[in-house]
């Protein structure tokens, strides 16, 4: 399937930048429905209730937008990359549920809380099946670079579970939890995204950077509002880093002298009243301020790296979806 260019067409400013690749999102929306339909039903519905449920999409459009933006022409590579991270990011969220015990995704009830352990798992399995049987058809650095995303994914939530309800947790050890849990799949998406389009090493490695900075700032962010809710826009109980005993930066920062945040976060099962507390003294706290300022220097770097872009649409585009990243609210 071959697309024509859209580097050179003029265009109206748009409000979102995802519109600058609208077309590509729609075939990669396209991909991944095919790739995550199976002959056992029980799969396809599993993986459709998560997939369809409102994700961002915001590793392919980054892949996309970075594509564009380094003068990349016949999109078709792209979109199935973009599918394959997506189907490895999905895949992650299934695993990550059980792991957790996340009954609540995306605003409903997780495909744990409705379908157990044993199928949430095997689709999880399924979608990084088809997502490597793609990938895998790439050159050897896509399918190295791919495969260390997943290997940083697997690694950080190890090292997660090191940090969970520990003291001794630091900054320090947050950003590496960071890096590997959000940041490898952005950054990958990314440096692909400038591979694909012919980019010179200098380039695919400041988009690996771009990728990287978005990343850590998109789950500081996360972070803050799984404290500032509400959960009616989070998709998931306000405090629910906290019930897990999570080391978010939130968390982390405030551990030092916020009590009742530290009481729930060494508590294995705290209950909603010593959550609440908690989220309370947090939001009382400077602690919500300086997160944000740490993601907003984070999402500076990122912007700095666009710059090595050449001027076009699509360099604004990346620019205004680094800076909407930081203000989402969702
Ligand atoms: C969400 O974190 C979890 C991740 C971003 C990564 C989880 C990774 C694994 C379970 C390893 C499996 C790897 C592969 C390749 C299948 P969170 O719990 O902080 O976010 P949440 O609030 O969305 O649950
Ligand atoms: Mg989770």
């Amino acid at each position: 399937m071959t697309l024509p260019s859209t580097g050179t067409a003029p265009r109206a400013a748009s409000a979102s930048p995802l519109e600058l690749v609208a077309e590509e999102m729609v075939l990669v929306e396209k991909r991944i429905l095919e790739l995550s339909t199976s002959r056992e039903e029980t799969l396809t519905e599993i993986a459709s209730e998560l997939i369809s449920s409102g994700g961002k999409r915001v590793r392919p459009a980054l892949a996309l937008l970075v594509f564009r933006a380094a003068g990349g022409g016949d999109p078709t590579d792209v979109i199935d990359i973009g599918a394959a991270l997506e189907l490895i990011h999905s895949a992650t969220l299934l695993h990550d549920d059980i792991l957790d015990s996340g009954m609540t995704r995306r605003g409903k009830p997780s495909p744990l809380a409705r379908h157990g352990v044993g199928r949430t798992l095997v689709t999880g399995d399924f979608l990084f099946s088809r997502a490597f049987g793609v990938a895998g058809r790439f050159d050897a650095m896509i399918v190295g670079w791919a495969t260390d995303a997943c290997t940083q994914l697997c690694e950080g939530e190890i090292l997660q579970q090191r940090y969970q309800h520990n003291p001794e947790v630091t900054v320090d050890a947050y950003l590496q939890v960071a890096e590997a849990k959000t940041a490898s799949l952005f950054s990958q998406a990314a440096r692909i995204g400038a591979h694909l389009a012919g980019s010179p090493k200098g380039l695919v490695d400041a988009m690996y950077r771009l990728g990287y900075e978005i990343g850590i700032g998109f789950q500081m962010v996360d972070d803050l509002l799984d404290v500032i809710g509400p959960e009616d826009l989070i998709g998931k109980p306000v405090g629910s880093d906290i019930r897990e005993g999570s080391p978010a930066l939130p968390t982390v920062l405030g551990l030092p002298h916020l009590p009742a945040l530290r009481a729930a976060f060494l508590a294995k099962e705290p209950d909603r009243a010593m959550i609440d507390r908690a989220i309370e003294e947090l939001r009382d706290s400077d602690v919500l301020a300086e997160v944000r300022s740490i993601a907003t220097g984070r999402i500076r770097v990122a912007r700095e790296q666009i710059q090595l872009l050449p001027p076009s649409e699509f360099r604004d585009g990346l620019d205004q979806l680094s800076a909407m990243l930081l203000e989402r609210t969702a």
